[in-house]
């Protein structure tokens, strides 16, 4: 998964542009702005504008907490899946995301700040991840929605990332959208089962699911763009490559034909396809509830977090001993 708003910065970090200190910086400064105008990708050894370094940091570290966090809704049914084949695949599924948090902990680390850091950030609530995984999964159907919607609205959003102009960001996000892939799939076709040889009530368990689901799904893809004024600098960076808004219609509109496919109702009665645009019209997005969410006030925000931090202390022995079990190594490689 999963981005969204993770171009959201605090309310005063746009003015936050450090002034340049030399003819020589402003030299480098030069030649990476032509890099990036000339579609470049950059690496870590590169010299970078030290606001695009904290940027990417800020935007790779929440899209990795976002990982590791988006573990616990579907983590929560691994016990109680129907079957054992559901079983199977949701085990690999969760499994995945937590290969992704590794993935992007390791191309955060690329631009200087720690595992650790990076950790302790999550940790003390610092750092934001997806607003989504404040949501709860209340049935089996939750899970359904999660690969069908959540993974779909991540896929959208992430495609573009494959081009980020950082690399190890970039080729992070090759890997991990092939996954998506599968995890999206996966999700609209425990659904389909279920709509195509469910009970009424199992197909009712999918519809409220679907209800529950939908507008946050919506909010994923972050603040209008009219009220998203960070995108611009992350655009020009060319580590944002398509608009919140352009992301969200895409999402909705294939999302549509997906629902009549499952035979569900997308709860926006709104919802129709303007000819004139050739694409659907919604309706209004609640975003005071997005905003609640993200600063700290939604349905889990609580709970997910706690469970981050007791997961810390309780792995604190493993920790240690893979510590102890290094430091053993290290002269035996030596005298080898
Ligand atoms: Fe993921
Ligand atoms: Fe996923």
């Amino acid at each position: 998964m999963y981005t969204q708003a993770m171009d959201t910065l605090p309310p005063d970090a746009a003015s936050n542009v450090a002034p340049l200190r030399s003819a020589e910086e402003a030299a480098l400064q030069a030649r990476f702005d032509a890099r990036i105008d000339a579609g470049d990708f950059i690496e870590a050894k590169d010299w970078m504008p030290e606001n695009y370094r904290k940027t990417l940091t800020r935007q790779i570290s929440q899209h990795a907490h976002s990982e590791i966090v988006g573990m616990l809704p579907e983590g929560n049914w691994i016990s109680r899946a129907p079957t054992l084949k559901r079983k199977a695949i949701l085990l690999a599924k969760v499994q995945d995301e937590a290969g992704h948090g590794l993935y992007l902990y390791a191309a955060a680390e690329t631009l200087g700040t720690s595992r650790d850091q990076l950790t302790q950030a999550l940790l003390t609530g610092k750092a934001k991840y997806s607003s989504i995984f404040n949501y709860p999964t209340l049935s089996w159907a939750d899970v359904g929605c999660i690969g069908w919607l959540v993974d779909g609205a991540a896929i959208m959003n992430q495609v573009p990332i494959c081009r980020c102009s950082y690399a190890p960001y970039a080729r992070a996000m090759i890997r991990i959208c092939r996954e998506e892939s599968f995890h999206q799939r996966q999700g609209f076709e425990s659904l389909l089962t279920i709509m195509t040889q469910g009970t009424a009530a199992q197909k009712a368990m999918v519809q409220a699911a679907v209800n529950r689901w939908w507008w946050p799904t919506v909010m994923m893809f972050g603040p209008p763009d009219d009220q998203s004024p960070n995108s611009a600098q992350s655009m020009r960076w060319g580590i944002k490559r398509v608009s919140n808004d352009e992301l969200r219609q895409k999402f909705i509109d294939a999302a549509v034909e997906q629902a009549r496919v499952l035979g569900v109702t997308l709860p926006d009665p709104d919802l129709q396809w303007n000819a004139a645009r050739g694409a659907h019209d919604h309706g209004t997005i609640n975003w005071a509830e997005f905003w609640q969410v993200i600063a700290g006030d939604g349905p889990c925000n609580r709970e997910r977090l706690a469970a981050r931090v007791d997961a810390w202390e309780e792995g604190a022995w493993v920790r240690e001993a893979a510590l102890a079990y290094a430091q053993k190594q290290v002269p035996e490689a030596l005298a080898a």
